[in-house]
């Protein structure tokens, strides 16, 4: 006689916002994921609630609904940038865990109401940072802690796409009020995640350049970011609205002593994209292999590491307060007060 194994442990999850990026990157994650179990939905928005292919879930017009539904212990937060702060603050204050969706929030002050009330409350908290998960990105990790970069001199990434105005019915990311600005803080954030991560350092300074170059929005449609970080290394960020989604967009390299790395197409919410390294002595190009069962979306493998830590009563990797930090740096390299060109 077999004896019946004891269920896994899952970890319930409502998502709320059900947009693009919970569409087709969160929700799939949550009902892959080995450790987490979807049990609420939520949207303001009734027809893309209901657009949503899913069984066996409560469906929700209003966050209320979730945070006095029991089955939910941890909320994905998945709507647009000015609403994080509240929500975050309203999920912790009824006792669910929170990842929320980057920017984690607009100014430093609303991120410290968030860490604080999910400190207050008990719960956990950690920002979205999904491509810190992609399967390259850990491997280039692993690289630069190994020493097989050598010294890391410069980092760089390229990280863009062509936002037209009618994007989305009701594009948000062109609204400073809901979006809190443009390219510069819908896509930078994920950079200046990634390279502390990967170089396992920390961003001393940063200076910000935005332009309002093709798209006549109200905020920026791209930005060019320079900063040190505590090594001495430097870095540099190019993240816009306006390039042509055709180009190579999506691209980091590190350059060390010993090696450089190029990572391309691994910036984004997918698996897959290559990484390659070129040796600094013979100049000769390898490439790093990522196996299927490493390479899988870095959503899914995001959920899951969550769901570990709150399951097994681990902290979260990153403490929440690191978040905040990165909000700071990216308010105060912002121009405050820049004035952009008249549109023509
Ligand atoms: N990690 C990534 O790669 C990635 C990619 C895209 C978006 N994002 C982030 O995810 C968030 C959502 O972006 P998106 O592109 O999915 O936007 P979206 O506009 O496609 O979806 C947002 C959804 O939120 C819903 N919503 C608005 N107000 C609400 C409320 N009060 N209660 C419940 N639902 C509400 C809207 O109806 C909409 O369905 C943003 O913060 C964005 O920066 C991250």
């Amino acid at each position: 006689m077999f004896e019946a194994k004891p269920k896994a442990k899952r970890l319930g999850w409502a998502v709320v916002g059900c947009g693009w990026v919970a569409r087709d990157y969160v929700i799939p994650a949550l009902q892959g994921a080995s450790n987490a179990r979807l049990v609420a939905l939520c949207d303001a928005n009734a027809e893309a609630l209901m657009r949503i292919p899913a069984d066996d879930v409560n469906r929700y017009t209003a966050l209320g609904s979730v945070l006095a539904d029991k089955d939910v212990q941890a909320v994905y937060i998945a709507t647009p940038n000015h609403l994080h702060a509240a929500m975050t603050e309203a999920c912790a204050a009824a006792g669910k865990h929170v990842l929320c969706e980057k920017p984690m929030a607009v100014t430093p002050r609303e991120g410290l109401r968030m860490v604080s009330a999910c400190q207050r409350a008990g719960v956990h908290y950690a920002t979205a940072f999904d491509q810190r998960h992609h399967a390259a990105h850990r491997k280039l990790r692993t690289l630069v802690k190994e020493g097989v970069l050598g010294t890391i001199t410069q980092a760089r990434i390229h990280y863009a796409c062509w936002l037209p105005e009618d994007w989305t019915p009701d594009n948000w990311r062109i609204d400073p009020e809901q979006a809190g600005g443009g390219a510069m803080i819908d896509l930078a954030p994920h950079g200046l995640d990634l390279l502390e991560v990967i170089l396992g350092d920390e961003w001393e300074s940063l200076t910000a350049m935005t332009q309002r170059r093709v798209h006549c929005y109200a905020v920026d449609d791209g930005a060019v970011l320079m900063g040190q970080f505590k090594s001495g290394a430097l870095g540099l960020l190019q993240v816009a609205y306006n390039c042509p989604d055709a180009y190579p967009r999506r691209t980091l390299e590190l350059i060390g002593t010993r090696a450089r790395a190029l990572a391309y197409k691994t910036m984004g919410q997918t698996p897959g994209g290559s990484l390659s390294l070129i040796d600094a002595k013979t100049g000769e190009e390898t490439w790093v292999p990522l196996s299927p069962e490493e390479d899988r979306s870095p959503f899914l493998q995001q959920v899951e590491v969550f769901s570990t830590c709150v399951l097994e009563g681990r902290p979260q990797p990153f403490a929440p307060e690191r978040d905040v930090r990165l909000v700071g740096l990216l308010t105060q390299a912002t121009q405050a007060g820049k004035a952009f060109p008249p549109c023509h």
